[in-house]
């Protein structure tokens, strides 16, 4: 086992040993491969690099309390990532293809997978890309299926302390009839400066807001958000925002709890009302919030508006059991009534 620290892991690019890879050439996938050459060689003309053509997608493994090792929900994520392959027009791995390379990179890289009994886990990082040199804005006919592993702690730097966010109404996330709903790279590229100007007022996130209309929210940069109310669990409906699987635990979670779960528009105004606010996400898992504030230029002085949720950085107490259940059925210390967690085999 790799000499890490596993309570003290953030989420970051760790270096492990294998990547599995399958290459697409004119129509037809290669054998899938194991490398320990932990690089890709490519033309600088590749179209990834200068069009961002890569969807991706975000998983975890965990070793549960009696020893199993599993992969939370891969066929959702196998699903979500021929989505995005669809609308990008790069060749789809199937189900049996996605879920067989996640369970290699997991296996090859063993000792970088956490023991039971941290706050820690092996995220798992699908990448498929375009990876013809090529100039035409046309679906390259070389591509790369790529899974990588990393071991991941907490994404902030720990779990389930109440951050705040940011609305920029001079920046948008996703164009109406966009690519906001699909895990593709580009949708992610426009959202750095704006985090690293965030970051540098002290907020951890940024949250935005329906492009067309500026009235409803969207999601946050890195997650879904949800609010509770009078015992409701409440979550956008909108075509810009990913569909997170996590927010589709929590709302099925939290429906199992007795709260009732309303999946509509969500008015800006609205935020006034929540008892808790928090982002929902595969590396976030949850994200309580403590204030949203809105500012009409992100760089700039006046702060709008604040909204406050859960006073003195305290967690609510709705976000602690939706926290506790899902982490809980991940390390098989609750019973997934679900059928959530895909077991490892012969691992
Ligand atoms: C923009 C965005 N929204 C939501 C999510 C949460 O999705 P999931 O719960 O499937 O990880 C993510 C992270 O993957 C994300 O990047």
């Amino acid at each position: 086992m790799a000499n890490i620290d596993w309570d003290k892991l953030g989420f970051d690019a760790y270096r492990t040993k294998t990547l599995v890879l399958a290459r697409w050439k004119n129509g037809q996938w290669s054998e899938i491969t194991e490398t320990d050459e932990f690089q890709f060689v490519l033309d600088p003309f590749t179209c990834v690099f200068h069009y961002s053509f890569a969807c991706f997608e975000g998983l975890k493994a965990f070793t549960q309390k009696d020893g199993k090792v599993v992969l939370f929900r891969p066929y959702e994520n196998a699903h979500r990532m021929q989505r995005s392959a669809r609308f990008l027009g790069l060749p789809e791995p199937s189900d049996e293809m996605f879920v067989q390379m996640c369970e290699m990179a997991v296996k090859a890289n063993r000792e970088f997978l956490p023991p039971y009994g941290h706050d820690a886990s092996l995220y798992v990082r699908p990448l498929l890309m375009g990876a013809q040199p090529k100039m035409q804005l046309t679906p390259p006919n070389e591509v790369i299926f790529a899974v990588m592993v990393a071991p991941a702690g907490s994404y902030y730097g720990a779990n389930m302390k109440s951050f705040s966010a940011v609305i920029p109404l001079n920046y948008d996330r996703a164009a109406p009839k966009g690519s906001g709903s699909y895990k593709v790279a580009a949708n992610y590229a426009s959202t750095f400066r704006p985090y690293q100007i965030a970051h540098e007022q002290g907020h951890m996130e940024l949250l935005y807001l329906n492009s067309s209309t500026h009235e409803f929210i969207d999601e946050f940069g890195s997650s879904n958000f949800f609010g509770i109310k009078n015992n409701t669990y409440v979550t956008p409906l909108s075509d810009s925002v990913l569909p997170s699987i996590t927010n589709k635990c929590l709302q099925e979670i939290a429906a199992d709890l007795g709260l009732k779960v309303e999946k509509r528009p969500v008015r800006l105004e609205e935020l006034e009302e929540f008892e808790e606010v928090g982002g929902c996400g595969t590396a976030v898992v949850i994200n309580p919030m403590s204030h949203i504030e809105v500012k009409e230029v992100l760089e700039e002085e006046p702060v709008k508006k604040v909204y406050r949720f859960c006073p003195d950085g305290e967690v609510g107490p709705v976000s602690t059991r939706l926290y506790k259940t899902i982490t809980g059925i991940q390390k098989g210390e609750i019973e997934d009534i679900h059928g959530w967690c895909h077991e490892i085999k012969d691992f």
